[in-house]
């Protein structure tokens, strides 16, 4: 058992059947895909166990729960009043970006997207047909900011749909009420349709808040679909289970009308169980696993200016994911490559988050600090040895 919620091994992480653990050789150390290298909460362990102790895996009697956790934890944790009718439990989360774009948009139709992004998102735009729009967020010198007035200056007229990303995966920026404005105010201009995924939302550090879109005002919450789950923040993305809200009955039924429910299909017991667990009871838990990170990422940015001149990380607000900007080194391929083949280190590709992005990469420093070390290590080497 290990003796912190943060203590685990790489032969303990290496046995799990993971994809992160088992994508790149093993001689690699991955730091790319979203999930956490700890375990979960002891209220999700519970319930889980009681699940596997009672072999209860009839069809579920748990009609509206899922809803009902979801109003209760969006009140709690950020004082969102939600009626659990407007909530529809889903599978995952890009089920629901890909079905919302359908729902709310046709082939041929524009769709508005912050670049880098997390790379499903292009893919609800380009494989549907649809136009992908970028709207490229800028490095201000201290953080990423948005950038909506270069849309301004030539709108597209079959524009339906924006994707928003909040807080933002990749560069952890978790955006201020100000910024959430500007950003209801265009969408409200040009008439969007709103798909606000806000998976990481539980993982913000001090100093910033996380507002809901949908909460700024009943306006913006009639053209808003929150996306949400407790899969990132407490470490259950396999247990397939999220939620769609729809900021209005109109807004749900006019999905309705053009994505079949049964489509959709609807998450197992044991994800219902567990995000309830998680959103109810687990909080403690994250606080723990809160504090770890946010010690991981300033070790992080101090280690990355102090180690690897030429890489410049701006600080996440939120998420445990670092956007680093590799373009100083001047690298003789993609930095995710570099990175592979001379640290042996498993990072996100830049480019995968847009094509613009090669000389950046992503990593998840959700890791026990031993392991961030090694991986930060490995990294320095390899570029002092170029
Ligand atoms: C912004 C964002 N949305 C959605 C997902 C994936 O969610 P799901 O596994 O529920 O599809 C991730 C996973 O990394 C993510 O970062």
């Amino acid at each position: 058992m290990p003796r912190t919620v943060t203590d685990f091994d790489i032969p303990t992480l290496r046995a799990r059947r993971t994809n992160k653990w088992h994508k790149f050789p093993d001689d690699v150390l991955p730091a790319w895909v979203a999930d956490m290298d700890f375990g979960v909460a002891p209220a999700v362990a519970e319930v889980l166990a009681r699940l596997a102790r009672d072999q209860e895996y009839g069809y579920a009697a748990r009609e509206g729960a899922l809803a009902a956790a979801f109003s209760r934890r969006m009140q709690r944790r950020f004082g969102w009043q939600t009626d659990p009718a407007d909530a529809h439990p889903i599978g995952d989360l890009v089920q629901a970006s890909f079905s919302s774009v359908m729902a709310f948009s046709d082939p041929g139709d524009a769709v508005l997207l912050q670049l880098p992004s997390y790379p499903p998102f292009m893919a609800a735009i380009n494989d549907t047909g649809r136009r992908l729009i970028a709207s490229p967020m800028r490095d201000n010198g201290t953080r990423w900011v948005l950038d909506l007035a270069a849309y301004e200056t030539a709108p597209d007229a079959k524009a339906r749909v924006l994707i928003f990303c909040h807080p933002q995966n990749p560069t952890g920026r978790a955006f201020t009420r100000t910024e959430l404005e500007e950003v209801a105010a265009f969408a409200i201009r040009h008439d969007l349709i709103v798909v606000s995924d806000e998976i990481h939302a539980d993982i913000v550090y001090p100093g910033n808040t996380h507002v809901p879109l949908a909460s700024l005002s009943s306006e913006i919450a009639a053209r808003t679909i929150t996306i949400t789950s407790a899969t990132k923040s407490f470490n259950i993305p396999a247990l397939r289970c999220a939620v769609m809200h729809f900021g209005t009955p109109d807004l749900r039924a006019r999905f309705f009308a053009r994505i079949h429910a049964r489509l959709l299909g609807s998450p197992g017991v044991t994800g219902v169980d567990a995000t309830i667990a998680a959103w109810d009871d687990g909080q403690p838990w994250l606080d723990e696993i809160l504090a770890h990170l946010q010690a991981n990422r300033d070790w992080l940015a101090q280690t990355i200016g102090a180690e690897l001149p030429g890489v410049t990380m701006r600080q996440p607000e939120a998420t445990y994911l670092a956007w680093l900007d590799c373009s100083a080194l001047a690298l003789p391929c993609p930095a995710g490559q570099f990175f592979l083949d001379r640290a042996r280190v498993g990072l996100n590709f830049g480019e995968s988050f847009g094509a613009q992005y090669a000389n950046f990469a992503r990593l998840n420093f959700a890791t026990p600090a031993p392991i961030l070390r090694e991986i930060v290590g490995r990294m320095a080497a390899s570029v002092r040895q170029r």
